[in-house]
């Protein structure tokens, strides 16, 4: 148990902090916006809620105090403009990442040990911009994207099957991107069997597809960018470093010579523990998979190195 803050009290952070309160993960729950009484609002809605289901988290919402979120455990900042049908998530860089660094220092300084999740898109740059900018340790700023984009690729995958996706297990690396991200097909598994064995490979052509313009796919639907599953994949992030869980998540984390690459923020499977990102695991890819790798990281450098251009870094 410990403190969370939830920075950004909209779609995405909002429905994190319902899913950490509901889980009673946390102690205590902070969340902030800077839109007058919206984190206020959000906040006794769901202390109502709370209610229904005896939650006992201790939970705030202010608007843009950052002294009540003194002494948090983990910060995540989904604070930030979402993308509209149509666009990527590169394009919103320009806009957050002003947002992201300056949120990230106004939390800091209250919360000097702090572990940071980062949300807000595009997310891998934003990681990068908030681990140079503040100096933290690599293993305290952590970019949410491979939970969430494995969960839509398990979804896919259990759609294909027609069977249980919690029978399901699969995982995507690489950038938080439609080109960037690597859903690892010869490593997915249907109750520990390869899914090669029910599926073909067109099938899974399809869903390796699919699951790359899983968020695009919802942005056109919904008129912004989704929120159940990215708020509950923020709060799988936020319990596993709360309850020292040690799971291996794709989290995109800062590599010094792993996977080949350094000085680059990008996702691979970490294990995730009270120490934030304790370990890069290192796995077998196949050779399209390592080419695959390399394209990703190359275009996630591409969008990084924009920092510079806008003077953030
Ligand atoms: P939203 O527009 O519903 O919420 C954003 C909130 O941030 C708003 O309430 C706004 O007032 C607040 N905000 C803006 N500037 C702020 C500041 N300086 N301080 C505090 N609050 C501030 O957007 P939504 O849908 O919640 O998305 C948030 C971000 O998360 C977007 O950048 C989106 O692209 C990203 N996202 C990332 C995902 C991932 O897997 N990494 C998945 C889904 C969304
Ligand atoms: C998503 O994947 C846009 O990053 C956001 O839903």
């Amino acid at each position: 148990m410990g403190k969370v803050t939830v920075i950004g009290a909209g779609n995405v952070g909002a429905t994190c902090a319902n899913v950490i309160a509901m889980r009673g993960i946390a102690s205590e729950l902070v969340l902030i916006d800077i839109k007058e009484g919206f984190s206020e609002g959000k906040i006794l809605d769901m202390y109502q809620a709370s209610a229904l289901y005896n939650g006992g988290t201790k939970t705030l919402g202010v608007t843009n105090d950052y002294s009540k979120t003194a002494d948090s455990d983990v910060v995540v900042i989904t604070s930030g403009m979402p993308r509209k049908p149509g666009m990527s998530r590169e394009e919103l860089i320009g806009v957050n990442a002003g947002i992201v660094k300056s949120v990230m220092q106004s939390a800091l300084k209250y919360s000097p040990n702090a572990i940071f999740l980062i949300v807000a898109n595009p997310m891998d740059p934003m990681t990068y911009l908030a681990l140079k900018s503040s100096g933290l340790p690599k293993n305290r700023v952590i970019g949410m994207g491979g939970a969430l984009d494995s969960s839509r690729f398990k979804c896919y995958l259990a759609k294909a099957l027609d069977g249980f996706i919690g029978d399901v297990d699969g995982m995507v690396i690489g950038g938080h991107g439609d080109t960037t991200m690597i859903p690892l097909v010869s490593k997915a598994s249907y109750k520990g069997v390869p899914v090669s064995q029910f599926l073909s490979k067109e099938v899974l052509d399809k869903v390796a597809a699919d699951t790359m313009v899983g968020g695009a796919t919802l942005t056109g639907l919904l008129g912004t960018s989704a929120w159940y599953a990215p708020g509950a994949a923020s709060a799988s992030v936020v319990e596993a470093i709360l309850c020292d869980q040690k799971r291996v998540i794709p989290s995109c984390v800062y590599l010094e010579g792993e996977y080949g690459q350094k000085d680059i923020c990008i996702g691979v499977p970490t294990v995730i523990g009270k120490n934030g990102a304790e370990k890069v695991v290192e796995i077998e890819l196949t050779a399209e998979e390592k080419e695959k790798f390399e394209a990703s990281a190359a275009a996630v450098r591409k969008t990084s190195a924009i920092l510079h251009d806008l003077k953030v870094l």
